[in-house]
């Protein structure tokens, strides 16, 4: 059994897993590392309201102590794409898993860069690394009306569970 090990993010902090070449600007995807904590909260920072909304269902503002547990958390398994030259974090792809195998997933992509397959990338590798980890099960929140994210979701096989009014629960196996 892998899960139920220490996974903190710095596990894959160094690893490369992409470059992605888009509209003439090259992203690099990469295991997130400790370092990137202040960036990170930036990044968050800088979403608009309505980004932040589809991500989290409500309106967060201080995301220091979000960073800092997706930083220290020991089930944390975390993936940024970062825009080469500026070094400049625009995507985040994270998951926790449990003591089951069982992961919570979500991700976000900043607006601008929204759109050219920098999510679809991010989800397909915090999979094959869920793998890796042992997940059994991965699973993330969606508000109903989030075409691209369900979009994104269906293209990867998540089977689709309708949780609440307005939210939708979607799920990939992963043996
Ligand atoms: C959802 C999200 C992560 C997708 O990332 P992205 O980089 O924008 O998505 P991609 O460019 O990889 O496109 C994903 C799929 O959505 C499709 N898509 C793009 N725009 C779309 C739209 N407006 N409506 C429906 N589908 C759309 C694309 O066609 C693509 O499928 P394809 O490869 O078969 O063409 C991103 O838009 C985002 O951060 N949204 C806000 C946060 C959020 O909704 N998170 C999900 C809940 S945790």
């Amino acid at each position: 059994m892998v899960y139920g090990r220490d996974f903190r993010s710095c596990k894959l902090c160094g690893r490369i897993y992409e470059i992605v070449e888009s509209g003439g600007l090259r992203f690099r995807i990469r295991g997130l590392c400790p370092e990137d904590k202040e960036q990170l909260i930036r990044f968050y920072e800088s979403l608009s309201e309505e980004t932040i909304y589809t991500r989290f269902f409500t309106i967060v503002r201080y995301f220091d102590p979000y960073v800092e547990k997706m930083i220290s958390t020991i089930c944390s398994l975390v993936i940024v794409a970062v825009e080469e030259g500026s070094g400049r974090i625009v995507g985040v792809a994270e998951a926790y898993i449990d003591d089951r195998g069982i992961a919570e997933a979500g991700i976000v992509i900043l607006e601008k860069y929204q759109g050219r397959g920098l999510g679809s990338k991010l989800a397909r590798h915090l999979i094959s690394v869920l793998k890796e980890f042992g997940a059994k099960k991965l699973y993330g929140y969606v508000l109903s009306d989030n075409s691209r994210a369900l979009s994104l979701a269906k293209k990867l096989g998540a089977k689709i569970v309708r949780e609440a009014p307005g939210i939708i629960r979607v799920e990939i196996a992963m043996d």
